[in-house]
């Protein structure tokens, strides 16, 4: 059975002044699935997810949401279901943990779920249970970047978009982050975009991955179609410039 496309980019350009960093770029996203963005260091993929969350405004193409065109703007996309965690860790150094999952309920409608949904979160993140009342700068990098998850999910989405996670961090806690997205995926049934560097790391849990080179979409199919060799050419088609 084809599965409900939850939202796409279509055939959009972003330009940052004289910088074509998106292209005719098309993305979907099917209800409930994992679907990984790929690519060297400026390929346009944070833009991609910055352009699905309103924070950059393409110059050709759309984003739909369950088939609507929409124009996103990001102060409305938690209401929709769709939460974005940035590249680079951000979380709210002089705020405590508690207070940090706090504002990943800024958009509820409902204010009263907002204690459900934060214990909900830290079931799955038990390690930031014992830390709620600490400041998130005493965390270690990798529970700060648990703790970014965590508040993503605290809107409660349907979508979470997620910028490079495992950046930065020692193997074994990537490993980790990877289980959570797993896990998180498994019992929320909710879809995740994932941008990630490392194919092994891809492998592990998307459904679906996007290659992105230069602004356009060098491939686009399963995790165990995408063979390194089309990688490597990928990524030293760009060095070699
Ligand atoms: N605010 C901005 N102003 C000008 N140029 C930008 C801006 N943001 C991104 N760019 C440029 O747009 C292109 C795509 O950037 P983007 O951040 O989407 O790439 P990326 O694939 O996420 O890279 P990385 O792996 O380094 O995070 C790059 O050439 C980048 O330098
Ligand atoms: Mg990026």
């Amino acid at each position: 059975m084809q599965k409900e496309i939850l939202f796409s980019l279509q055939n959009a350009a972003v330009h940052y002044g004289g910088v074509k960093a998106l292209q005719d770029v098309t993305v979907r996203v099917e209800e409930g699935e994992i679907v990984a963005l790929m690519g060297p260091n400026g390929a346009g993929k944070s833009t991609v997810l910055k352009t699905i969350f309103g924070l950059v405004q393409p110059v050709r193409g759309n984003v739909l949401w369950h088939g609507q065109k929409i124009h996103p703007k990001p102060y409305e996309m938690a209401g929709r279901g769709i939460s974005y965690v940035p590249q680079g860790r951000q979380v709210f150094k002089n705020l405590t943990v508690y207070e940090n999952l706090e504002l990943g309920g800024y958009a509820l409608a409902a204010r009263n779920d907002l204690k459900g949904n934060i214990e909900s979160a830290l079931r799955l993140f038990p390690a930031l249970q014992g830390k709620l009342r600490e400041k998130a700068a005493s965390l270690s990098g990798g529970q700060q970047q648990m703790l970014t998850i965590a508040r993503g999910l605290v809107s409660d989405p349907k979508v979470l978009l997620l910028d490079e996670p495992s950046l930065g961090l020692a193997p074994k806690i990537v490993k980790e982050v990877f289980e959570k997205i797993r896990e998180i995926h498994e019992q929320r049934k909710i879809a995740v975009v994932i941008i990630e560097h490392s194919i092994k790391s891809v492998l592990a849990i998307a459904q679906r991955v996007y290659v992105l080179a230069e602004g356009k979409i060098a491939f686009d199919g399963t995790p165990d179609t995408l063979k390194s060799d089309t990688l490597e050419r990928i990524f030293l088609g760009q060095n070699a410039r």
